[in-house]
């Protein structure tokens, strides 16, 4: 596996790829990686010729307050894994590689009117401009046929899909499973500040979530009812909610009771750890 951290090496490494007619599949990660990542990269593996990992905890998208100094950093059992699963190549830009004006003076960022403060962007202030931001920039560097990014993260996968098709861009968006531990608990990076006690509780945001999905299969079309009662068993159960919604898959507008292809969507906070998680239906 080579890595690489700057712009014009990728570049050219990408170009030797493309004259060789082989295609290019791109992971997007800030790293810290767990089996849910490495999911991405079989999928990856198995619809392209060479697969590009990218690893960087990008600044732009924590807010103020937020774990960006604290986020795990664990490169060297990162590289090893990243080997394991066959990765071509290790894309591990610095700050300055990513925001050639710095972080502090860059202008030009990609945003997305209105769902960038809905539901996550409600809580995370300017979360999506600069996830949207980064992502571009790397679509841009690597030109991959596809980007494969997680379900976990509904929202995200839904606007970088939506920033793809008015930014015209020429990539397929591949969503992928979200990969869970054995009692339900979706695998994210931040599970490992959960504290012990925390962790035996932590499957009860996606228990809460199928809950939902249970009374939507039976008709209930009392959505707000139903997301305030999960609200209050989130918060029975130790869980300070920051939201539980359930909206419209196609488009992530709030659902309506005709609908048919729902998604609910929830954030919590367990100690000091932001859950987030998602269930999808069909009726
Ligand atoms: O999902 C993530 O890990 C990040 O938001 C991403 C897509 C790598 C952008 O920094």
């Amino acid at each position: 596996m080579q890595s690489l951290q700057h712009v014009t090496a990728l570049r050219a490494l990408v170009a030797e790829w493309r004259s060789q007619g082989q295609t290019i599949g791109f992971v997007p990660t800030m790293g810290s990686l767990h089996k849910g990542h490495r999911s991405l990269i079989v999928n990856a593996r198995s619809h392209c010729d060479r697969v590009i990992v990218s690893i960087f905890v990008n600044p732009t998208q924590f807010s103020a307050g937020e774990d960006f100094s604290d986020y795990p950093r664990t490169i060297d059992s990162d590289q090893l894994a990243l080997i394991e699963d066959g990765v071509d190549a290790l894309f591990l830009p610095q700050v300055e590689d990513l925001y050639p004006c710095g972080v502090i003076n860059t202008t030009t960022m990609v945003s997305i009117a209105g769902l960038n403060n809905e539901l996550c962007g409600a809580h995370r202030d300017g979360h999506f401009d600069g996830v949207l931001t980064v992502v571009n920039k790397f679509l841009n560097i690597i030109t991959p046929d596809r980007l494969f990014l997680g379900e976990k993260d509904f929202q995200q996968l839904y606007m970088v899909k939506q920033m793809v098709l008015e930014l015209i861009l020429p990539v397929e968006v591949v969503g992928v499973s979200t990969y869970r531990e054995a009692d339900g608990l979706a695998m994210s990076s931040r599970n490992q500040y959960l504290t012990n006690t925390d962790r035996t509780k932590a499957n009860g945001l996606y228990n809460t979530l199928c809950g939902i999905r249970h009374d939507l299969m039976k008709a209930n079309n009392d959505f707000s009812v139903l997301e305030n009662q999960a609200l209050a068993s989130l918060r029975t159960l130790g869980f300070v909610p920051d939201y539980i919604e359930v909206r419209r898959q196609q488009d992530m507008a709030k659902a309506m009771p005709n609908d048919q292809e729902l998604v609910v969507l929830g954030a919590a906070k367990l100690g000091k750890t932001r859950l987030i998680d998602n269930v999808t239906l069909s009726r």
